[in-house]
Order: structure tokens, then C-alpha cells, then sequence
């Protein structure tokens, strides 16, 4: 694309990073690495820039997007108030991949931001770049994950690269994105209560060490069920992350059996001409023939899998993969966010390896 800039950040940081910053404050959309996955950002306070996201992504105009940040100072321009909770989640894990829901200033942002939401998602981000160009725009930056809604989220330049050039005014390029899947999206009320409404880089766990209690949203747990209620997180309603091929998780009481099933399901799926995907661990990788296979690490390492996932799934579409297997890991730690993603991912399409099947066979 003619005037497409895509800055590579190193001896030129700065020069990069101003320029950056300008297209934002100009009411252009950037793309920018975080410690997450990267963002596609714009001006929260202008309906114009923050449109451009929307329209560049092909996102629901229902599900608002978090707003970053790069000191707390900007935060009371954006909140009507921040409880003590709330507070302490802060000073632990800002900056870095914890998002707080918290009542909006009425017009800080765009109301396209909130979604008409009388709350606005906040979170900074731990990484030198994205706190660079959010002081170099100066303004609050709304930003979204930078893939094409439904794609796997971007944990490389070239991941947004695919997916929106010539949609965006720019990307910068830090290199890989680190945790690899979304901050974790939280509420918490004054009395220390903390409800997880998207799991994700700070886990159930670390909360729970600061925390009265932890809870997820009872959402979460049914998404894709007939009777389940609404998300607290609209976001959480859409089968996002999703692969080109169909995708399904394989469960069962033992790992032998998963195999088995897994296994033999790519062999059906072989013989009807389907091009075969399959993703596991490395404890069990060997143990399939398919025509790509995609280990996420060991199984004893989630944050492993949470930084290989989404390249993961997008290396099944490079090949062209139409009937894709995966393994679950546990659902611990970051363990949980790969376990959200990947149940996303795979429209919550399970199967049920039986362990008969395995004896009779
Ligand atoms: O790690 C991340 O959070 C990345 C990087 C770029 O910072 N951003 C990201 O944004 O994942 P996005 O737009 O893909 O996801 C935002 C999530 C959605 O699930 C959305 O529904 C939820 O946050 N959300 C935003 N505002 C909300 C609000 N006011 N109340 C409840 N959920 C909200
Ligand atoms: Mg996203």
C-alpha cells in the first residue's frame, strides 16, 4: 500500500514513536505491540478514529473496547471514582495484562468506546512501546486486539500485517507479543469481591492473593449453551479466535483415550479427503500423523501455550487445514485463558473420547 507505514522500532525509536503518536492524535488508527497480543488503537475521546477500528476490524458495534493508558494520572479524566479494591488490583499489576471495568466519566470517551455502557474497561499495558506512543499521543487510546474479528488474535507485526493492511494507518513493529493471549478483564466491588469476566495474562490465582474472593462469571462457564445468560464481557458472546477449518476438542478420563479418539477421527477425516490438523502438547505430539501438527509445549508450562496459541492456530491456516483436533491442558493458572480461547475458538464443540472404545478396538 502507498504511504502504509510500518515502523520497525530500533535505532529510530523515537522518530518512529513520534510519528506514531501523530497519526493518533491526528484521529488515525496504529497498530502497537503490547505485553498481551497487539492492539489496533485510536483516540478514545474522537467517534471518528474510534469508528475506523470498527470498520478496519469488521467488529460488532455492541462489544466495547478497553481503553490504555500509561500513568494513573489519566485515570481521572476517565472514571468517576476508583474503589479501594480496585486500588490495591492497580498498584499490583499496573502496568501489565489486568483490565478493570469502572464507572466512565460521563463523555471521557466516545460512547462508540463503551458500547452505551455506563462503565469503561482501563488497563496499562506493560510494554515499553505501547507506554511510549500512548505519552506520544497523549490522549487516551482505545484498542482493541489488531486481527479481523474472528481471526486468531495478532502476537506478531506481520500477524496485523495479514489481516489489516490497508485498513489502518500504521503498525509498529516491537516484535513478539510476550504473554500471548488478552489481559484478564475484572470487576471488583469495594468489599474485595473480584469477578473474572475474561480470564486471561493475570491469573484466578494472583488474584485471589490480593483479593476477598474470586469468581468467574457464571457466564462463562455455559457460553454456547442454549440457556446461558448474558456475559458481563459482551465480547465474550462471539466465537472469536476461530481457524478457517473446523475445529473440536477432544476430552476423555485418559490421556490414552484422547489420543485414541483423536487418532482415529483424523484418520476418517483423512480418508474423506479432509487435509488433517491436530493440536497437542509435546508430551503426546508424536503420538499423531495428520498433516500439520502444532504442539503448544509441555503440558506442564501453560504460559508456554499461551504464548504459542494464536500462531498455533494461524499455522493451520497457512496450511489449509479443514478438519482440525485439539487436546485440552489444565485448566489452571494461564492454563484457564488457553482453555476460554481454545473453547472459543472451537464454537465449544467437545468430544467425548469413551474408554470402551478404546478397549474394544
Ligand atoms: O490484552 C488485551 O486486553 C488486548 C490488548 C490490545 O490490550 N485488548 C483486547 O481488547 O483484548 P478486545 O477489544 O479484543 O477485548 C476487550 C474485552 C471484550 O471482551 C469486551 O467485551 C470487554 O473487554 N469489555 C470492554 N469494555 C467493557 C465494559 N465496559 N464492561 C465489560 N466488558 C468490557
Ligand atoms: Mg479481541
Amino acid at each position: 500500500q502507498a504511504g502504509f507505514p510500518l515502523w520497525a522500532l530500533g535505532s529510530d525509536d523515537a522518530i518512529a514513536l513520534n510519528e506514531a503518536g501523530a497519526v493518533l492524535a491526528g484521529g488515525g488508527t496504529v497498530a502497537f505491540p503490547t505485553e498481551t497480543v497487539y492492539g489496533l488503537g485510536a483516540d478514545a475521546r474522537n467517534t471518528a478514529a474510534v469508528e475506523q477500528i470498527f470498520a478496519a476490524k469488521g467488529r460488532p458495534s455492541d462489544n466495547p473496547l478497553i481503553v490504555h493508558i500509561s500513568d494513573t494520572s489519566q485515570l481521572d479524566e476517565l472514571v468517576l471514582g476508583v474503589n479501594d479494591t480496585e486500588r490495591r488490583l492497580m498498584e499490583a499489576f499496573w502496568p501489565g495484562p489486568l483490565t478493570l471495568v469502572l464507572p466512565v466519566k460521563p463523555g471521557a470517551v466516545s460512547p462508540r468506546v463503551t458500547a452505551g455502557l455506563d462503565t469503561v474497561a482501563v488497563r496499562m499495558p506493560d510494554h515499553r512501546v505501547a507506554l511510549a506512543l500512548i505519552s506520544a499521543a497523549d490522549c487516551p487510546v482505545a484498542a482493541p486486539s489488531a486481527n479481523r474479528s474472528g481471526r486468531p488474535s495478532p502476537t506478531l507485526a506481520g500477524h496485523v500485517f495479514e489481516d489489516l493492511a490497508g485498513a489502518i494507518d500504521g503498525i509498529l513493529d516491537g516484535g513478539p507479543a510476550g504473554v500471548g493471549v488478552e489481559s484478564t478483564v475484572v470487576q471488583a466491588g469495594q468489599d474485595g469481591t473480584v469477578t473474572v469476566l475474561r480470564p486471561g495474562g493475570v491469573t484466578e490465582e494472583q488474584l485471589a492473593a490480593l483479593a476477598a474472593s474470586v469468581q468467574r462469571d457464571p457466564a462463562l462457564a455455559r457460553a454456547g449453551s442454549a440457556d446461558s445468560p448474558a456475559p458481563r464481557s459482551p465480547g465474550m458472546k462471539y466465537t472469536h479466535y476461530a481457524p478457517k477449518g473446523a475445529l473440536c476438542i477432544v476430552q476423555g478420563r485418559t490421556a490414552d483415550a484422547v489420543s485414541a479418539k483423536i487418532q482415529a477421527e483424523l484418520d476418517a477425516a483423512g480418508a474423506r479427503g479432509e487435509t488433517t490438523g491436530v493440536l497437542s502438547f509435546d508430551e503426546h505430539i508424536g503420538r499423531y500423523r495428520a498433516d500439520v501438527a502444532v504442539s503448544l509445549g509441555s503440558l506442564a508450562a501453560p504460559e508456554e501455550a499461551a504464548h504459542r496459541l494464536y500462531a498455533g492456530l494461524r499455522q493451520f491456516d497457512e496450511a489449509g487445514a479443514t478438519f482440525i483436533l485439539a487436546e485440552s491442558c489444565p485448566d489452571k493458572g494461564l492454563g484457564a485463558a488457553v482453555m476460554n480461547r481454545l473453547l472459543k475458538a472451537a464454537g465449544h464443540h467437545i468430544i467425548f473420547a469413551s474408554d470402551d472404545g478404546l478397549a474394544s478396538d
